[in-house]
């Protein structure tokens, strides 16, 4: 039999800070504090070892546990959290962002040309749907 690992719990009030941009990508009404989920995380576990959110919502706890150097496993009912929570976990893909910003400043500049509108709003939905629309 293993001998039981002893763990003193936090008895402190952790005051919760503001969010830090990695999470405010997007509205999600009850996220938690990530510097409260990271004291939990830091004291409750050791780098290498696995954290479990079977509620993940906003990502805070799997995205914290990542960034302690601790592994991840999210679930949620809803598709939304899971693909947000991906979304800000996953490392982002600079070739890719610099290849659609290119496409879009390219087709900007081709369609200002053309453009039958000083509106930058129907400007823009020009050039969405001409990019869309793979023209
Ligand atoms: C309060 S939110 C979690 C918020 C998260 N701690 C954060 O900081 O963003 C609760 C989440 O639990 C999910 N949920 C509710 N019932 C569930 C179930 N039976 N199985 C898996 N996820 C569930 C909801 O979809 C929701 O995203």
């Amino acid at each position: 039999m293993c001998p039981k690992r002893l763990i003193a719990h936090i008895n402190h009030v952790v005051l919760a800070k503001g969010h830090p941009r990695r999470h405010l990508n997007h509205k999600f009404w009850a996220r938690k504090p990530h510097n409260v989920v990271e004291e939990y995380i830091k004291h409750y576990s050791k780098k290498g070892e696995i954290v479990l959110d079977p509620f993940v919502g906003s990502g805070i706890t799997a995205v914290e546990a990542l960034v302690l150097e601790r592994k991840a496993i999210a679930i949620d009912l809803n598709p939304i959290a899971t693909f947000i929570t991906e979304m800000v976990a996953k490392p982002a893909d600079i070739e890719g962002i610099k290849e659609a910003y290119e496409k879009i400043k390219h087709r900007s500049i081709e369609m200002k040309v053309k453009s039958r509108s000083d509106d930058p709003k129907i400007f823009i939905g020009e050039v969405y749907k001409s990019i869309k629309g793979g023209k």
